[in-house]
């Protein structure tokens, strides 16, 4: 169906959150707060230990305590899970997804061994700490360092994730006839999700085999499909709702331990359980991999790229091959004639590592723009100047067109903020009382991804308009944005449109996550909102005596809830009018949205992103402030600048996070996360964070999506840490290789 041109009257504005008032109000229900009558409380019994069997578990204290109801373990699962054995998640790469009480293997510390499940919470974590296990250990490793030599190419891809480009050029002969090179080995330590919602699940147990499920998920239809695989339950009989998700950033993209516990707990007890992980257990559901970087990059004397090598390797489990697309950026960030990447893995006894916010990239592209600064210094020139020099017009790994690249807008407003001509090129030249001055930048890149969705658009005689689709919002502003896109594209107030997401019983769509959702799901609510235009306006033709009996469609304006020839008012009718003669107290119409074929031969479509940061490094106690941090984000049409900005606020958070302070401690000796709390895994909090200005560049769009959307949940955390760094850089002259940058590698 050809879309008709919206109206951009709320698209484009600062809206406020439709979710909002009920968010700050503690009314938005999540996960865990549902109630459910005669509820019971699973506690999840975590392993101790990070390789070997469970030789005995005994839990005869814990099953002595009164109200303990059922404890299960490997030996007792008598239910029908793991019923589809091929079954993987929307996600899910190559392997098998780990299978919670399957045998007494132990694959990673922190392995959830056994639930507890008892008629109070209380009692229930009270007995999950009588659980004792004791256990036959075998040989780990849980260092990156020690299995690097290891490292081998997954023999099966990860679906969706590209392999680095092949060579092209001669890159190691071109890096040795260039006369400015750098060569440099970088490491970024493991970084853990800690979202501000726990995981949690509470499995509403309706009928044999008939269950709704308040689950924490960035994707309703995927935990469906995990538990109607893994349980061998119908798909009708299985509901998931997700209407609130209090944080993910991609930790709730594939079912966790939670749902499990609880699906398998109600069905076995034919009652409703609820079951949320501890703080410290989230430290096991997944996390942003170990990863070292050997780069090598060359350039001319006039600044030009002559050579860029990237090989890097990362964690992964023994069970499964997780990747991610972190060398590739380095080939399509600037334009250079010899490149080489290459990436590798290693297994190590953990938890499989799982997407965090701009997998990859984030890693990926910290490692290049930090080498790169390395490079400017070495060359002696600007490192603004340099990507200006070395911009690439084309995606240099494919040779593909950018539908749009509105980089050089994001250059030019962000070096303006930040004051960038006020940067001293010498390191340790800048100094206000005991603190060294420094600036650095960074360029930043995403994938803008149009998924297939769909939408349910149902407009009532009375004007109102319902848009569904089983998107989620895992505080991106979802709700907000379909609501603006229903309505202006029917040309009614906000207040006028429900939008309904958050439920697998919603018409179908991915998983929250990629930065897609806004281009996706909201092309397949204006594309099902235009069918329902489209219907209307066939009524409204062939009213008796209607002044639209010879207007055509594409001058029509829908607007304040009226249907006008060319904005005619002479010629137009109100909705209810043309509803009314037609007798129908509604009209409901599907739309969907799904990338073009034929487009992406010829185009690629990519945010893009400078990032800009001061800061100011305490010589005496190596204590780093950020006064200032610009991100200049070129990400197509904007819907809705105020959760937009929101968007890259958190990721600039984030990033500065992993510039840092973000780190987990494994003690190797015995291979456990030492640190697995909010405590001692510090995340930045207020008085880590000073200015953080979001810019968002004109960039008009007309290929990447419907809407123009290119999506932005990602992009804000691409590049902040090497901006950082490199600040860091220019402050105190020291080069830290090894993130996060805390204190102590600079004193
Ligand atoms: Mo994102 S890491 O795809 O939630």
């Amino acid at each position: 169906m050809e879309l008709h041109r919206t109206n951009y009257d709320l698209i484009g504005k600062p809206t406020r959150r439709v979710d909002g008032e009920l968010k700050v109000t503690g009314r938005a229900r999540y996960a865990a707060e549902y109630p459910a009558p005669d509820l019971l409380y699973g506690v999840i019994v975590s392993a101790t230990v990070p390789v070997g069997r469970i030789k005995t578990l005994d839990t005869k204290r814990a099953a002595a305590l009164p109200g303990v109801v059922r404890i299960f373990t490997h030996e007792n699962v008598r239910s029908a899970a793991w019923l589809d054995r091929k079954w993987r998640d929307e996600v899910a790469p190559p392997g098998h997804p780990f299978r919670p009480l399957h045998s007494d293997r132990i694959l990673f510390d922190g392995q959830p061994i056994a639930l507890v499940v008892s008629d109070s919470f209380e009692v229930a974590r009270d007995a999950a700490s009588l659980v004792r296990a004791e256990y036959e250990l075998g040989d780990h490793c849980t260092e990156l360092e020690m299995k690097r030599t290891d490292a081998y190419d997954p023999p099966e891809k990860r679906s969706g994730i590209p392999p680095p480009p092949s060579p092209r050029g001669d890159a190691e002969e071109a890096f040795e006839r260039s006369p400015c090179r750098i060569s440099s080995e970088y490491r970024i330590n493991a970084e853990h999700h800690n979202p501000m919602e726990l995981f949690g699940t509470t499995c509403v147990f309706e009928a044999p085999g008939k269950l709704t499920i308040y689950e924490k998920t960035q994707g309703s239809h995927n935990s469906q499909g995990y538990v109607t695989s893994v349980f061998g339950l119908k798909s009708r009989n299985v509901k998931v709702i997700n209407h609130y998700v209090g944080g993910a950033f991609g930790s709730a993209l594939r079912p966790q331990q939670q749902l499990f516990f609880a699906v398998m707990a109600s069905l076995e007890l034919e009652r409703s359980v609820r079951v949320v992980l501890t703080r410290s257990q989230m430290f096991y559901i997944g996390h942003r991999p170990d990863t070292y970087h050997a780069i090598a990059l060359a350039a001319d004397e006039t600044g030009r790229l002559t050579s860029i090598m990237h090989d890097a390797v990362a964690a992964t489990s023994h069970y499964e091959d997780y990747q991610e697309a972190i060398v590739n950026w380095s080939g399509m960030l600037y334009h250079c004639d010899n490149v080489k990447l290459s990436y590798s893995l290693a297994k190590l006894d953990t938890a499989t590592p799982c997407d965090m916010r701009a997998p990859g990239a984030a890693v990926g592209v910290n490692a290049i723009e930090c080498a790169i600064d390395e490079l400017c210094h070495e060359v002696g020139i600007d490192p603004l100047q340099f990507r200006e020099i070395n911009f690439a017009s084309k995606d240099e790994n494919t040779g593909k067109q950018f539908t749009s690249k509105a980089l050089m807008s994001c250059y030019r407003d962000g070096a303006s903020a930040i004051g960038w001509p006020k940067r001293s090129p010498m390191p340790r030249s800048q100094k206000d009382g005991h603190e060294l001055i420094g600036f650095g930048m960074a360029t930043g890149t995403w994938e803008a991804s149009l998924m297939k969705a769909t939408a349910q658009a149902k407009l009532t005689s009375d004007g109102r308009l319902e848009v569904s689709t089983a998107a989620s919002d895992i505080g991106t502003g979802t709700w907000t944005i379909l609501a603006q896109i229903g309505a202006d594209a029917l040309g009614l107030p906000l207040e006028s449109v429900t939008p309904r997401i958050g439920d697998s019983t919603l018409p179908a769509s991915p998983v929250e996550g990629g930065s897609w959702t806004a281009a996706s799901n909201g092309s397949a609510v204006l594309a099902a909102c235009e069918a329902v235009k489209q219907t209307l306006f066939k009524y409204a033709k062939t009213m008796t005596n209607s002044p639209l009996a010879d207007a055509d469609y594409e001058r029509t304006v829908f607007a304040g809830g009226r249907i006008a020839h060319d904005g005619d008012h002479a010629r137009s009718l109100s909705i209810d009018e043309v509803m009314h003669a037609a007798d129908l107290s509604e009209i409901v119409e599907s739309g969907k949205a799904s990338p073009s074929l034929l487009q992406m031969r010829k185009y690629t479509s990519y945010t893009h992103s400078a990032v800009f940061a001061e800061v100011r490094v305490d010589e005496d106690l190596g204590v780093v402030r950020i006064p200032k941090i610009v991100c200049a984000a070129a990400a197509g049409r904007i819907i809705n600048p105020k959760t937009a900005r929101s968007q890259i606020l958190g990721g600039v958070v984030m990033g500065i996070g992993m510039a840092l302070h973000e780190e987990a401690m494994t003690d190797h000796r015995m291979g456990k996360i030492m640190n697995h709390n909010l405590a001692e895994y510090h995340v930045p909090a207020h008085a880590d964070i000073s200015d953080i200005e979001v810019i968002f560049v004109d960039e008009a769009d007309d290929k990447v999506s419907p809407l123009g959307v290119k999506g932005l949940g990602e992009i804000g955390i691409v590049g902040t840490a090497a901006a950082v760094a490199n600040a860091i850089f220019n402050a105190t002259g020291r080069r830290v290789r090894d993130f996060p940058i805390t204190l102590d590698k600079l004193i």
